[in-house]
This record gives structure tokens, C-alpha cells and sequence, in this order.
């Protein structure tokens, strides 16, 4: 197993090339509507159905999309690494579908399938089909939101825990920060922190950010091409630290073995 620790750090330009329209790019608008002010405590107070409407087609979208190379390759990495935490602000479920472990990912914005309560705690999973055009609370007939987070919410304590809690565990030798536009401060913090004094950065995104800035190396390339790329190169590099390192301990034992059979 490679002992290294990596932390990948990712955004809505990794689903892009399955399909999924990113925040701010020029095809994220909907209805000609700003996603950014659509996705707001705001915009639903003030028009649910429009906002539901919206969330309905994503998760549509989402439901009939495909993980696409990206997604498989930081699966791959995910279960090769010795140590491996993927957090990323998409709400989609490709990477689970790309066979990434659901304990080695946390989904920081939360999960486009989860409907839970606006006032109450009950919330419900509703990946298959959506319940209802403007979904009441069975609990206490509150209206029902989309359980994820909004711009000017918090994040989820416990999420966050568990990004700190990976952040204790030791310094990266790797981060790759891929698709995203880095505009939250505390994506910037937890790829600088985790990367320590030692650490490699990389970006993957066609364009620059502000996270490039701190980048030890850039890819301005689609994470589809670039990830495939880069992940094969580093399990291939592990796999012949780890045969040098096998060789060594076979060469080192060899005498050993000798001479205690010899006794
Ligand atoms: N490969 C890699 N990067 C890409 C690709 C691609 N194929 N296509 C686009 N990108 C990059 C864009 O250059 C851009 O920097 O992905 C980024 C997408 O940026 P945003 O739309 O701002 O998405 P993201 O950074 O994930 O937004 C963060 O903001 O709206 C909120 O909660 C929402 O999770 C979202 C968060």
C-alpha cells in the first residue's frame, strides 16, 4: 500500500464532461437565470417552486449522467492511496457510482438528493423519484428544501469535522485541487494546510483561479484528460518504490535466514 497521505480537493468542472452544467460557467445559466442567486435561502423564500423546479431537472440530469474518466481515476487513486480523503462541493453521486468509497469522500455542500425539512430535523433520500412538486414535512408540514448548502449557509459541523479530523492525521504529500473556481476561502485553507512545508499542490483546470497562485504545479487541461494522466503516473511511480522496497527487504533478510538456519 502507498503510505503517502493525499488529499483531493474537487469542484463542478470535474462532472462537467459528464454532462452536468458547472456554477459559473456560460452553460450553468437555467431559464436564463443565474445559478449563483438561484442557489440562495433568498431565492427560495421568495419563489420555492421555481427553485424546486430547478432542483428537480438537476437531479434529473444527475440521475441520467455517467461518471466520466475524472471521477474514475480519483476512485482509483482513492483506493490505492494509503491515506485518501476527497472533498468536494459537487452534489452529484458520480464518484460513488465511479466506485469511490463513501467513507473516503466528503460531499461538503451536501447531497442534491437529500429533501429535508425547513424547520424540523426529518429529511429523506429521494434518489430514485422526487415526492411531490412543492414536498410538505410529514413530521410538521413544513415546507421541504433541498439539503444542500446554500450561499451564506454554514457547512455542516460534522462535515467539517471530518476534513479537521483527516488534517490532524499528518501533513499531504500530494493535494490536487480540480474544478473549481477556489472562491471559498476555506477551500484555498484546506489545500495550503494539508500540503504543510513539503507538500506538492496541483491544479487541474483549463483556466487560472486563485488557488494557481499557491500551485506547485498547474494542468490547464480537462480533469477527464489530465486525472487518468496523473494518477496512473503516481500508482505507477508507488509500485516501483514498493518493488525497490520489497528487493531490499528480501536482499536484507536473505542472511538472516541463512543463519538462523544455519543454527
Ligand atoms: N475540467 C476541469 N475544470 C473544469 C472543466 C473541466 N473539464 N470545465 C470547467 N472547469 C472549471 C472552470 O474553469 C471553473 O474554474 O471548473 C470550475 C467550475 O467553477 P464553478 O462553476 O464556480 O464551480 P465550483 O468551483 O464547484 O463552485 C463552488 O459554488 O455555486 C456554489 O455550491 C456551489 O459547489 C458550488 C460552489
Amino acid at each position: 500500500m502507498f503510505n503517502g497521505r493525499v488529499l483531493i480537493i474537487t469542484g463542478a468542472g470535474v462532472s462537467a464532461e459528464s454532462g452536468i452544467p458547472t456554477f459559473r460557467g456560460k452553460d450553468g445559466y437555467w431559464r436564463n437565470l443565474d445559478p449563483t442567486k438561484l442557489a440562495t435561502p433568498e431565492a427560495f423564500a421568495r419563489d420555492p417552486n421555481l427553485v424546486w423546479d430547478w432542483y428537480r431537472e438537476r437531479r434529473q440530469r444527475v440521475r441520467q449522467a455517467q461518471p466520466n474518466s475524472g471521477h474514475q481515476a480519483i476512485a482509483k487513486l482513492a483506493v490505492q492511496a494509503g491515506e485518501f480523503l476527497l472533498v468536494t462541493q459537487n452534489v452529484d453521486d458520480l464518484y460513488l457510482r465511479a466506485g469511490l468509497p463513501a467513507d473516503k469522500m466528503v460531499q461538503i455542500h451536501g447531497d442534491i438528493f437529500m429533501t429535508r425539512c425547513s424547520r424540523c430535523e426529518f429529511r429523506r433520500y429521494e434518489h430514485e423519484h422526487d415526492v411531490g412538486s412543492l414536498p410538505k414535512c410529514p413530521e410538521c408540514g413544513a415546507l421541504m428544501r433541498p439539503g444542500v448548502v446554500w450561499f451564506g449557509e454554514q457547512l455542516d459541523a460534522a462535515k467539517i469535522e471530518i476534513v479537521e479530523n483527516f488534517m490532524r492525521g499528518g501533513d499531504c504529500k500530494l493535494v490536487i485541487v480540480a474544478g473549481t473556481t477556489a472562491l471559498f476561502g476555506y477551500i484555498i485553507g484546506w489545500a495550503l494546510r494539508a500540503r504543510g512545508q513539503t507538500g506538492q499542490l496541483i491544479e487541474v483546470n483549463p483556466e487560472e483561479t486563485s488557488l494557481s497562485q499557491f500551485a506547485t504545479k498547474s494542468y490547464r487541461e480537462p480533469a477527464g484528460t489530465v486525472l487518468p494522466r496523473l494518477v496512473n503516473e503516481l500508482l505507477s511511480n508507488i509500485n516501483r518504490v514498493r518493488r525497490s522496497i520489497d528487493c531490499l527487504q528480501v536482499a536484507f533478510r536473505r542472511p538472516c535466514d541463512s543463519s538462523s538456519g544455519a543454527g
